[in-house]
């Protein structure tokens, strides 16, 4: 049986997958180890096999067939626009795509004024700017502590993740827009959908029967 290759976007998102792989009877105990520095993890019994990979990469190996499924944020497969399917909201990482900024870019935003936007995710920002709002922007690429910028000043907005909130009140910046929301995400590779349709298909149905079960918990 050829291995069913899964990839997870690093870090929390992992963890989560990993609990639900696990609950449907997908498990992986080679990848409890935190401290190995192992990147793939093999079940031989199940043919399954799971690696991790910096989100942003999760969905060129999906692409590229490399990995026929993946688990990674709503984010990060807009950003990178790459061709898969979107098969499934796992329902967790829920957050949201926001403008932020201090009160003050509130009427500059509002008057379409060109202002500068600072974004981790140049291709979303793009999209919302460009497509939706009809706005003339300058966006500047930055790669983390986003909400540095309108502070010092490279910015007067940001595109950014908001979850709870507490990074931009901490910081005296607040939500001026909503672009939209998030929340992780199961990729499959198109080519798998066919040649491995019965296998993926059997986790679709057990990962829907396990969030039915868990709704609302
Ligand atoms: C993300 C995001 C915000 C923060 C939002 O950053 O970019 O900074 O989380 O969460 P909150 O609304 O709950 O405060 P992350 O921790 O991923 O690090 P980053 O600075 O590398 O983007």
């Amino acid at each position: 049986m050829r291995y069913l290759t899964i990839a997870l976007a690093k870090g929390r998102l992992a963890d989560k997958a990993m609990e639900m792989f696990e609950a449907i009877g997908i498990s992986c105990d080679e990848m409890k180890d935190k401290a190995s520095r192992k990147l793939i993890f093999v079940n031989e019994d199940l043919g399954v096999r799971f690696f991790l990979a910096k989100a942003n990469d999760v969905p060129t190996y999906v692409e590229y067939g490399a990995a026929d499924i993946g688990i990674v944020g709503r984010d990060t497969i807009l950003e990178e626009g790459r061709k898969l399917y979107e098969v499934m909201d796992l329902g967790v990482g829920k957050c949201r795509m926001c403008v932020c900024g201090p009160e003050s870019a509130r009427e500059r935003l509002e008057h379409h004024e060109l202002i500068r936007v600072a974004t981790k995710y140049p291709n979303i920002a793009k999209d919302y700017f460009y497509n939706q709002k009809y706005q003339t922007v300058e966006i500047i690429k930055l790669n983390g502590s986003i909400e540095l910028a309108p502070i010092v000043g490279l910015s007067e907005v940001i595109v950014d993740i908001v979850e709870t909130g507490s990074t931009l009140r901490e910081n005296g910046l607040m939500v001026l827009e909503e672009v939209c929301s998030l929340s992780a995400r199961m990729v499959v590779n198109q080519v798998s959908m066919k040649t491995e349709n019965e296998r993926i298909t059997a986790i679709i149905k057990k990962f829907q029967a396990y969030l039915k079960e868990n709704a609302g918990r």
